[in-house]
């Protein structure tokens, strides 16, 4: 295991079990926390990490959490408090990373009513009902991080509603800093570039071209990586970071300079 700087912490990472999330249950385990990482429909992809954390000497489990309807945030809890008690004696958490998120939305023509909630939904309302919700169990000191987007601040009109989900989370984000900075808590967002996930594979992998141009667009000149993403996040989640609140942490690799 590595420097072991979050023993005795708790962490939840939604959609932790593929992609930018996977990457951040494992950094964050390896730095000793025990990692709460949800999931919504790919259990064995759940489960393979989990077993991975667990071979490598960390501690982490599986929850089934579906995202995006009425409810979802309080069931999420309801499971976290069934199995922390496994690893501590009350329902604490240390660490809330939201990370799960729908990467896409259609344009301005195209998109409909429905696909404009679900995208708020899972991006929005489910962050700020599980940090509300959370707050009952998040320790002094701790730490809220929300997996932002570049596009934040981009124009994207073929993902319009994407972008704008992204930016009302920083906004929320600026706003948890305010409110909870007073016990210690800090609340910053991280805001990837294009990242290397299932979400990009369509029109990514196995295609040198797009690859190429995917490349370009950062600064350090190729497509992040899950870990780049996580190492951040590690960082923002450590004692280091505890100067650090209410800000938009850029992991584009340089993108859009
Ligand atoms: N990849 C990029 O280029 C990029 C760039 C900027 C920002 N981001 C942001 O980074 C975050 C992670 O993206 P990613 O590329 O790693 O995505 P991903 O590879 O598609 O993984 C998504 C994860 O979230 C879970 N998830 C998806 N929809 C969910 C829902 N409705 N309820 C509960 N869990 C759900 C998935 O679980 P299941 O597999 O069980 O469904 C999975 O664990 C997102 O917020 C995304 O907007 C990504």
């Amino acid at each position: 295991m590595g420097t072991q700087r979050l023993e005795g912490k708790i962490a939840l990472v939604t959609g932790g079990s593929r992609g930018i999330g996977r990457a951040i249950a494992q950094r964050l385990a390896q730095d000793g926390a025990v990692v709460a990482l949800t999931y919504a429909r790919d259990e064995a992809a759940a489960h393979d990490i989990v077993e991975r954390i667990r071979k490598d000497g960390g501690q982490a489990f599986a929850l089934h959490a579906p995202l995006g309807r009425r409810g979802d945030a309080a069931a999420l809890w309801s499971g976290f408090d069934a199995q922390i008690r496994h690893h501590a004696p009350e329902p604490v958490v240390d660490i809330i990373v939201n990370n799960a998120g729908i990467g896409r939305s259609a344009d301005l023509a195209s998109l409909t009513e429905d696909g404009f909630d679900e995208v708020f939904a899972v991006n929005v309302r489910a962050p700020f009902f599980i940090v509300q919700e959370g707050l009952k169990r998040l320790r002094d000191a701790g730490r809220i991080i929300n997996i932002s987007s570049g596009a934040a601040h981009l124009a994207m009109p073929e993902a319009i509603a994407y972008g704008a989900t992204k930016s009302a989370l920083d906004n929320f984000t600026r706003n948890l800093a305010k409110e909870l900075g007073p016990r210690g808590i800090t609340a910053n967002s991280v805001a990837p570039g294009i990242i290397d996930t299932d979400v990009n594979a369509g029109w990514l992998r196995g295609n040198p071209e797009a690859e190429a141009h995917a490349a370009s667009v950062a600064a350090l000149g190729r497509v992040g990586r899950p870990e780049d993403v996580a190492d951040v996040v590690a960082f923002l989640a450590s004692d280091d970071a505890r100067w650090v609140t209410g800000k938009v942490i850029d992991a584009t690799g340089g993108s859009g300079l």
